[in-house]
């Protein structure tokens, strides 16, 4: 038999943590093919939460309580993993949170999900079937929908809609292979941080609609602004994409600036010049890209580093392709007056979108 531990962090969470676990307990004891345990991760609560937890635990042993000091969500779940996987053998980790926006009604869903091969599994406020609460105010709804929209186009990742949530399933040994890389995060951008680290070890992905109900007793503890930040900050050092657009826009600095130092200063033909600043730039970008913004995919050793730089220079002539055929259509057609904002509206709509997903299948792919 299978074990599940549901990990539950609470701060304040008195009027709710009682009603949960036997919320819970009447949906997992249905569920008769796995064993369910629940983790209460409790960062010293002053309305005595640990306290009710200690109670429950005298006649339910499936329940257990781990007391940390309060340093965040994140900090929270990483220590109950820690917890989790030392003392409980566990095959399966959820996360759920204490305030019932999370309805443990969902569980045999994700269980279903994890029993057909997933690793890891979301529970979606955002894919069809799913929701946010109707009563939340506008200003949370922007800000929920918004930081989503930002964490999808910032990884490029769209097939997942919901980076942010916190009610989730993951198998035990992805979750012990995640610490080293979450542990950092305290606060709630350690749910983006694992989901990323999961999508980086190509995990199974797999999402279950969630209607995401506002809590009716005790109060939220986000700080937007705070997460904001952090959600930024993440991004901007994670995410391959970012990191592909800046590389990008090394390689036009560098294919301006040396095709103006040699055509005009040093006076060299120009087909010449072109010829150097171009292959600068693919040098630059291909080495930027192989050490940096593609890292974690790249493929040691010197003969994959030359193997993928020929393949690089072979991706970089379809775009010079592309743009050739294109711009001189276009002139055909249309003239010569908005050449130069063709020419970057065939680079943002093709060449970006053309560049990383030849990247990602054909240079820097999936080691499986
Ligand atoms: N142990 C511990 N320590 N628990 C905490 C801490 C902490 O510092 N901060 C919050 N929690 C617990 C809360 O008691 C609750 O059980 C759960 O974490 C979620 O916290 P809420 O304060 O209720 O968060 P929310 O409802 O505003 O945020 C929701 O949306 C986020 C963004 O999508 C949650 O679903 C989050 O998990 C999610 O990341
Ligand atoms: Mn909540």
């Amino acid at each position: 038999m299978k074990t599940a531990v549901i990990i539950i962090p609470t701060y304040n969470e008195a009027d709710n943590i009682e009603r949960l676990i036997k919320a819970i307990m009447q949906i997992t004891d249905a569920i008769t093919s796995w064993s369910f345990k629940i983790v209460v991760v409790d960062s010293k609560s002053p309305d005595k939460t640990a306290d009710i937890v200690t109670s429950i635990r005298k006649t339910s042993p499936s329940v257990y309580l781990l007391e940390t000091e309060k340093e965040g969500i994140g900090k929270a779940y990483s220590r109950g993993f820690v917890y989790a996987l030392e003392k409980l053998k566990p095959d399966v980790l959820f996360e759920m949170d204490a305030d019932f926006s999370h309805d443990p009604k969902s569980i045999p869903q994700f269980i279903k999900k994890l029993e057909s091969g997933a690793d890891f599994v979301i529970g979606s406020r955002y894919m069809k079937g799913g929701s946010i609460p109707k009563d939340w105010g506008i200003d949370r709804k922007i800000f929920s929908v918004l930081g989503n929209v930002i964490v999808r186009l910032g990884f490029m990742k769209l097939s997942i809609t919901d980076w942010t949530g916190g009610y989730r399933a993951m198998r035990a040994d992805l979750a012990s292979q995640s610490i080293k890389h979450v542990d950092k995060y305290t606060g709630y951008v350690f749910q983006i941080a694992l989901l990323d680290f999961a999508v980086k070890q190509h995990a199974r992905i797999a999402e279950v609609p969630i209607k995401f109900t506002d809590r009716k007793y005790g109060v939220s503890k986000i700080n937007s602004g705070h997460y904001i930040q952090n959600i930024f900050t993440y991004i901007f050092n994670n995410s391959s994409f970012v990191k592909y657009i800046m590389v990008g826009g090394v390689g036009f600095i560098l294919d301006f600036g040396i095709l103006y130092l040699l055509y005009r200063l040093a006076g060299w033909p120009i087909w010449l010049s072109q010829l150097c600043s171009a292959e600068c730039a693919i040098l630059s970008n291909f080495t930027l890209n192989n050490f940096w913004a593609f890292s974690h995919k790249r493929e040691a050793g010197i003969h994959n580093f030359f193997k993928n730089l020929g393949k690089f220079h072979g991706v970089s002539m379809g775009s010079l392709i592309i743009q050739t055929a294109s711009i001189t259509a276009y002139e055909h057609f249309w003239g010569d007056t908005y050449v130069f904002l063709f020419k970057m509206g065939v680079i943002f709509l093709i060449i970006i979108p053309y560049s990383y997903v030849l990247y990602n299948r054909v240079i820097w792919k999936k080691k499986k």
